[in-house]
């Protein structure tokens, strides 16, 4: 008898609790319906199972978890739509993200973005809970998310392999390209046509902006110290005659730092995309410590070939020869250079050689080949 009187003391209680814990935060009555929906726990449902963006469109639902059939991609991003009866966000899930783009009474609709696909098979998962916060799991507060309020939902994605055409770890040459072996030379002429060893690194790089005080957007940015003197008198004369700025967005990049720069382009755009706009190891003029990239905060610190047309720009392409800069990638000069227009990519060859390219009206690659 004693016993029931307590256990009907507790409950009423804990019943109470929850009213009073709900309208503090909910503020209106809702509470008791939302709470009597948490006891159910509803599980998520995926309304109208997927929409894939891709082609194929054979997939299956089933208990509210979907696993598609498989899905080929030249991309390393794949992108997927869903509908929810909830409002849901990832947990534990790398590589995804959900973009929610409407929002009705009982259906939720998202988009979500894989990416970081590697070639050939990718089993990929994305986990889903009902947003934390949202009024239904408020209630829940200190005890464990129930089950039924979570989903998994995956695909099997095929990369096509050709896309990348070396496997991880390696990257292979140029077909033909040779070797420059005098790294220090100014006038090296690294290219599509010759690289430097893997173990080339300048012997006198100088940190910009801790013993130059540029200012650039990472630490630990390094050039040679004849290119950084004379990129601090550039932009000192920049500055006077324009008022205006740059930060270096980019300078020296070891072989192995130019591994991953370029891999990470590949596994975005793949592997043709990716030799239009980045060296393979050993082929960038970054590891020679005298090419700088520059940001303008005319050109939202931006890799973008507006910067040209801006007041900096257009400053540098008339005046950087000066001070023995030189635009590598000039514009509609693919052809030659082998990489599109880089308006933010300059490299210093020296006073003489600058000014004599400049006179030559050849581009980089062309007057360093007939030297
Ligand atoms: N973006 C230039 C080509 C480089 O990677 O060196
Ligand atoms: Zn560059």
């Amino acid at each position: 008898m004693r016993k029931k009187v307590i256990l009907i003391a507790t409950a009423s209680f804990v019943s109470l609790i929850l009213v009073a814990y709900g309208s503090d935060v909910l503020k209106d009555q809702s509470v008791v319906d939302l709470s009597k929906n948490f006891q159910k726990e509803t599980p998520i449902e995926i309304k109208n199972g997927f929409e894939i963006s891709e082609d194929d469109s054979s997939k299956i639902a089933l208990n509210g978890k979907v696993l598609s059939n498989q899905i080929v991609t030249a991309q390393s991003e794949f992108t997927a739509r869903f509908t929810t009866n909830k409002e849901v966000e990832l947990f534990d899930t790398n590589d995804a993200e959900i973009l929610q783009f409407s929002k009705n009474e009982n259906e939720y609709r998202y988009i979500v973005k894989i990416s970081n696909l590697g070639p050939g098979e990718n089993l990929r998962t994305i986990k889903l809970r009902t947003k934390i916060n949202s009024t239904y799991n408020i209630q829940k507060n200190k005890e464990e998310f129930p089950i039924s309020n979570r989903i998994e939902l995956s695909w099997e994605i095929y990369r096509e392999k050709e896309d990348l055409g070396f496997s991880q770890g390696y990257i292979p040459r140029f077909e033909g390209s040779g070797y420059i072996f005098d790294g220090d030379d100014l006038a090296a002429n690294v290219s599509k046509r010759n690289s430097l060893t893997s173990d080339y690194a300048p012997k006198d790089l100088v940190d910009l902006n801790l013993d130059k005080k540029l200012i650039t957007n990472t630490p630990k940015m390094f050039l040679r110290a004849e290119a950084a003197d004379a990129l601090v008198e550039m932009l000192k004369q920049l500055k006077k005659e324009t008022g205006k700025d740059l930060v270096i967005a980019s300078g020296y990049r070891s072989f192995r730092n130019q591994e991953s720069t370029y891999t990470g382009w590949v596994k975005q755009f793949g592997k043709i995309e990716a030799d239009r706009i980045s060296a393979r190891p050993g082929y960038s003029e970054h590891q020679l410590g005298t090419a700088v990239d520059f940001f303008s905060s005319d050109t939202g610190f931006q890799f973008t070939n507006e910067f040209d047309k801006s007041v900096v720009g257009k400053w540098l392409k008339e005046n950087s020869y000066k001070f023995g800069f030189i635009q590598s990638y000039p514009e509609g000069k693919e052809n030659i250079t082998g990489y599109k227009h880089e308006a933010w990519h300059y490299r210093f060859v020296g006073y003489d050689t600058a000014k004599k390219v400049r006179e030559s009206g050849l581009t980089l690659v062309e007057f360093l080949s007939n030297i």
